[in-house]
């Protein structure tokens, strides 16, 4: 039986609470999901014909140019629960509507283990496989078990497994071939019980893991300190808008490595294989002199170039402008192409 109540189809809804970078857009038609079954409801009323809409989880990853086109689909489904597991390892099952970093706290209470690097990332948890979301070198794909989804086209649910998800760098199957098709309803993630794998060799943390004389790290620690490094250099979007770091770190061949070394000695990179190195775009953003330069009501933040704030009533247009006047530069100082991390949508 698919249940009925509750789904209301607004119009005109002010898009302003609904993204992280705090910018003004209406969306004509606005639809919130609060259960998996109110998918079906929406695909019986033909609403997947008439429309191809944009799925919004926390608004932390989303920069509305102007008022949106699409229908937008607000993913509230919630729920927290155990599905498996065995004497090593939990399976746990969560709502895509399920906010991250609540999410994580939940895990590191429970003293389960794998999300503790990737504290404090806003958004949702629907939102985590779309762009592998990553940070002090954990990606979610290391933990990731399956999700569920619904097909727009077809109006039903089916499992994507890790291997049909084809994960790389803040990038998966759902960014490319499956983009607008799917909505991801819940998502399953294997967190270990014991004998937890620390990962703490990432710069800042190993800095700051010394600097408190913690030796051996245990999960809660590295949680504790993902948040203090992350406060101190991320701004919390509650004060001012953002959406945390608004370009990927290019990735370069060696050879275009070499010569930008020889040419600038102190680029920090990390080797991402053989023949491809990834260079901090928040450092080629510095060295070009965007570091906490304002321009009207946007710039970068003063401890992180590689976000854009919205210092007061910024339009998406705004941000947008600025962001290819930081790319420009780039360009022009490094030939390096910078690619946004957050969705433009039109
Ligand atoms: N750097 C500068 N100037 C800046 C910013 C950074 O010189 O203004 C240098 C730093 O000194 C450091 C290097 O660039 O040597 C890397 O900086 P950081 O450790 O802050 O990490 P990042 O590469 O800029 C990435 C993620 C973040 C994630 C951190 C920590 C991307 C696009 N960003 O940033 O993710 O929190 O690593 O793991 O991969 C996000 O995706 O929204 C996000 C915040």
């Amino acid at each position: 039986m698919i249940k009925k109540n509750s789904l209301k189809i607004c119009s005109d809804v002010d898009l302003s609470s609904y993204n992280t970078l705090g910018v003004s857009a209406v969306a004509s038609v606005f639809v919130e999901i609060t259960s998996r079954d109110d998918l079906l409801v929406l695909a019986d009323q033909d609403f997947f014909k008439h429309h191809q809409p944009f799925i919004l989880g926390g608004g932390s990853n989303v920069l509305f140019l102007d008022d949106p086109s699409k229908a937008i689909i607000k993913m509230s489904v919630k729920g927290k629960d155990i599905v498996d597991e065995d004497a090593q390892y939990v399976k746990a099952q969560i709502g895509a509507g399920e906010n991250w970093h609540e999410f994580v706290s939940w895990v590191v209470e429970n003293n389960f283990g794998g999300v503790e690097n990737l504290a404090l990332i806003p958004g949702t948890v629907g939102a985590a496989p779309i762009q592998n979301i990553g940070a002090y070198g954990v990606e979610l794909e290391q933990v990731f078990d399956s999700l569920e989804l619904f097909d727009m086209q077809t109006g039903t649910f089916k499992t994507f497994y890790k291997k049909d998800c084809d994960f790389g760098y803040r990038d998966s199957i759902f960014k490319n071939e499956l983009r607008g098709q799917v909505i991801v309803t819940n998502v399953t993630l294997r967190l270990s019980k014991l004998n937890h794998i620390i990962h703490d060799s990432y710069g800042s943390l190993q800095s700051y893991l010394q600097e408190k004389s913690i030796q051996n790290p245990g999960i809660k620690d590295v949680y504790q300190a993902v948040i203090d490094i992350r406060r101190s250099k991320l701004p919390d979007p509650k004060d001012i808008g953002n959406a945390g770091s608004f370009f990927k770190n290019p990735v370069v061949s060696k050879e275009i490595f070499e010569d930008l070394q020889s040419r600038f000695e102190d680029m920090p990179f990390y080797e991402v294989s053989e023949n491809e190195i990834k260079i901090p775009a928040g450092w080629l953003i510095e060295k070009t002199g965007w570091r906490g330069k304002q321009i009207g009501h946007v710039g970068t933040y003063q401890n992180q170039a590689l976000v854009i704030v919205n210092h007061g009533n910024a339009s998406g247009s705004d941000i947008f402008h600025f962001s290819k006047q930081v790319q420009k530069s780039v360009k022009e100082t490094f030939g390096i192409e910078l690619v946004p991390e957050v969705n433009i949508v039109e």
